[in-house]
């Protein structure tokens, strides 16, 4: 998986979908699901990924510049910060480990910390102009969806600093005993399809 693909040349079509994904496995579970939900939707619209173990964000340092001003000190994230705010729906998709995101992703949210500091210190109200629908996909190797909870438990916050409204969560169980997709894949095809009825 590339670290950013269109599925179609951007700008035919206002709808812009921007998709944050967290595994280091191309092909892995999450990567599975996540190709579903892209095949799913319709072929005008503009696709890019962000690939977080490609990309290896920088960690948010607290350097607190994000409190006088709009920005990042750290250049880094430069691009992912404009297709971020100019997608209409934002996707997660990413595998648990430790009952968390795997430590790239997990760096990579930490740097959204600039738009809570735009809501909570500067007062922008919202701090991205452009609202969103989020959609999270989790795989989990253990039999149970706790992790991916967890997950959601730790973006939901986020998520409202980044005007986005979550609307789905997919998880998917059992990974290290190789369960059947089927049944992730089938809702992630219905979720692209409900997006754009
Ligand atoms: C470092 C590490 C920690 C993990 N921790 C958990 C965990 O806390 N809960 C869980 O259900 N699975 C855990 N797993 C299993 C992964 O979630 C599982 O292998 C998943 O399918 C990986 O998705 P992928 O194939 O898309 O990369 C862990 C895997 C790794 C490598």
């Amino acid at each position: 998986m590339c670290a950013t693909i269109a599925k179609k040349e951007p700008g035919l079509t206002d709808m812009r979908v921007f998709i944050i994904f967290g595994s280091p496995k191309k092909t892995g579970s999450t990567a599975q699901i996540l190709n579903a939900f892209i095949s799913g939707l319709p072929d005008d619209v503009s696709v890019d990924i962000f690939d977080c173990f490609e990309r290896s964000p920088l960690p948010c340092n607290d350097c607190r510049f994000c409190y006088e001003d709009d920005l990042c000190t750290l250049s880094d994230l430069d691009d992912f910060y404009t297709k971020l705010e100019a997608a209409d729906i934002l996707v997660f998709a990413s595998p648990v480990y430790n009952l968390s995101f795997p430590a790239p992703m997990k760096a990579l949210l930490d740097r959204l910390q600039r738009y809570w500091s735009a809501r909570f210190i500067r007062q922008v109200r919202p701090p991205i102009k452009r609202s969103k629908r989020g959609l999270l996909i989790t795989a989990n190797g253990a039999q149970s969806q706790e992790g991916g909870e967890m997950l959601e438990r730790q973006l939901k916050p986020i998520l409202t600093t980044l005007n986005t409204k979550l609307i789905k969560s997919i998880h998917y169980i059992g990974a290290d005993k190789k369960s059947p997709l089927d049944t992730a894949i089938k809702e992630a095809e219905n979720t692209a399809h409900l997006l754009f009825e």
